[in-house]
C-alpha cells in the first residue's frame, strides 16, 4: 500500500464514521461507533497498523493524514451527543407538557355567613355613634338572665322565655341556677357592673328558647343588644339613634315609628317599627297588611335595673334596645325561613 491508497481508505473510513454518527439514535450507539472506529481495536488503528509496510519517510505523512480524520470523527461524535441530548429533552417536554387550555378546578371561596355579616354591619353602624361590642356568656345565671332584669321568679315573662337549664350544683339556691340565656339582655347587667358611665355597648350572640320551631322561630337564634347609660340620656336620643340605624340598614327613605310596648327591664318600653321592606308601606302579607314591621324592642332602662347594675338612677339614665339578628338578616337578604341560617347548606354561603 502506498500513501495515496492510505489516504483513500482514511477518507472512506471518515465518511462511513460520519454517516453512522449522523444516523445514530442513542448515546449507546455513539459509544459503539466510537470504540469501533477509534478504540484500541478500532478500524483506524487497524488501518494504521499497516504503515509498517511503508518507507520511513512515508510513515509520518500517513500519520499526519490520520490525525484530521480522528479529529473530524471526534468532533462529529461530540456534536451528535449534544444533539441527542437536546432531542431527548425536547421529547420529554412534549411528553410531559400540561394542557394549559384546560379550565382549572374552581376553588371553594369562603364567605361570611349572612348572620355574621349582619352582625358586623349592625356593629359598624352603631360604632359610628361610639358603641363598642362586648361579648357576654351564652351559659348565664338565672339571676342575670331574669332577676337582675326585673323579672322575678314568678313573673309571667318567664313562661314566654322558658329555656334549657344546666344541672345546678349540689344544694344551689334558685338564683345560682345556670341556663342557656334567653336573650342578650343579661349583657346589660354585666356591662354596667364591669364599667361605669358613660356606657355605650353592643352585646351580640346566640340565644335559646323553648320554642316550637317554624319558619320564623328557632330554639336557637341570635340577638344584638344595645345599652347606653349616661347623664341626661333621653328617649329622644334613643329615637334619633334608632332612626339613624334604620336608615343606614334599610334605606334613607325608610319610615319609622315607636309603638308602646312592655318589657320588665325598661320603663317606658317601645316596639320600634320600620315601613315594610316588601311593600314599602302599602300593606302586604309580609307585614300582615299593616305596612309596618317590628324590628326591635327598646326603652329607657328601668331604675331597678340600673341599680342592679350598680348605677345610681338619680344621676344616670339609660336606654336599651334588643333586636333579632336573624330577623334583620332575613329582611336584608329576603330570606324567608329562619331555619336556613343553621341548616349548613353550603349554597347558602354563596349567595352573598
Ligand atoms: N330582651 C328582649 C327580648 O328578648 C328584647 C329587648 C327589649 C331588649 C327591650 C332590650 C329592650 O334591651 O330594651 O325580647
Amino acid at each position: 500500500m502506498d500513501v495515496a491508497s492510505f489516504d483513500t481508505q482514511l477518507q472512506a473510513l471518515r465518511a462511513r464514521a460520519i454517516s453512522a454518527i449522523a444516523t445514530a439514535d442513542s448515546p449507546a450507539a455513539l459509544d459503539a461507533i466510537e470504540s469501533g472506529m477509534l478504540g484500541r481495536k478500532g478500524e483506524l488503528r487497524g488501518l494504521l497498523g499497516g504503515i509498517g509496510a511503508l518507507s520511513a519517510e512515508d510513515r509520518p505523512k500517513v500519520g499526519a493524514m490520520a490525525n484530521p480524520v480522528r479529529e473530524a470523527i471526534e468532533s462529529a461524535l461530540a456534536e451528535r451527543r449534544v444533539g441527542l441530548e437536546s432531542e431527548a429533552l425536547e421529547a420529554r417536554l412534549t411528553a410531559e407538557a400540561e394542557d394549559m387550555t384546560l379550565p382549572g378546578r374552581p376553588r371553594w371561596r369562603g364567605s361570611l355567613h349572612p348572620l355574621r355579616e349582619t352582625e358586623a354591619e349592625i356593629a359598624r353602624i352603631f360604632g359610628q355613634f361610639g358603641f363598642v361590642v362586648v361579648e357576654s356568656p351564652e351559659v348565664e345565671s338565672d339571676e342575670l338572665n331574669f332577676g337582675a332584669l326585673n323579672i322575678p321568679a314568678d313573673h309571667p315573662a318567664r313562661d314566654l322565655w322558658d329555656t334549657i337549664y344546666v344541672q345546678p350544683a349540689e344544694g344551689a339556691e334558685r338564683d345560682d341556677r345556670l341556663l342557656l340565656r334567653t336573650h342578650t339582655s343579661p349583657g346589660q347587667i354585666r356591662a354596667m357592673r364591669d364599667s361605669s358611665p358613660p356606657i355605650r355597648v353592643l352585646t351580640p350572640g346566640r340565644c335559646y328558647r323553648y320554642e316550637a320551631v317554624d319558619a320564623s322561630h328557632g330554639f336557637e337564634f341570635f340577638q344584638m343588644e344595645g345599652l347606653m347609660v349616661d347623664e341626661g340620656t333621653s328617649m329622644a336620643h334613643l329615637r334619633g339613634l334608632l332612626d339613624s340605624f334604620a336608615h343606614a340598614m334599610f334605606g334613607a327613605h325608610r319610615a319609622t315609628r315607636f309603638r308602646p310596648g312592655y318589657y320588665p327591664f325598661t320603663e317606658p318600653s317601645v316596639a320600634f317599627d320600620i315601613g315594610c321592606v316588601v311593600c314599602e308601606g302599602a300593606g302586604c302579607p309580609a307585614c300582615k297588611r299593616t305596612g309596618w314591621m317590628t324590628i326591635l324592642g327598646a326603652g329607657m332602662v328601668h331604675p331597678v335595673v340600673l341599680r342592679n347594675g350598680g348605677i345610681d338612677p338619680e344621676r344616670y339614665q339609660g336606654f336599651a334596645f334588643g333586636m333579632g339578628t336573624d330577623r334583620i338578616a332575613m329582611l336584608r337578604y329576603a330570606i324567608t325561613d329562619i331555619r336556613a341560617f343553621l341548616a349548613n347548606d353550603m349554597r347558602f354561603l354563596e349567595r352573598l
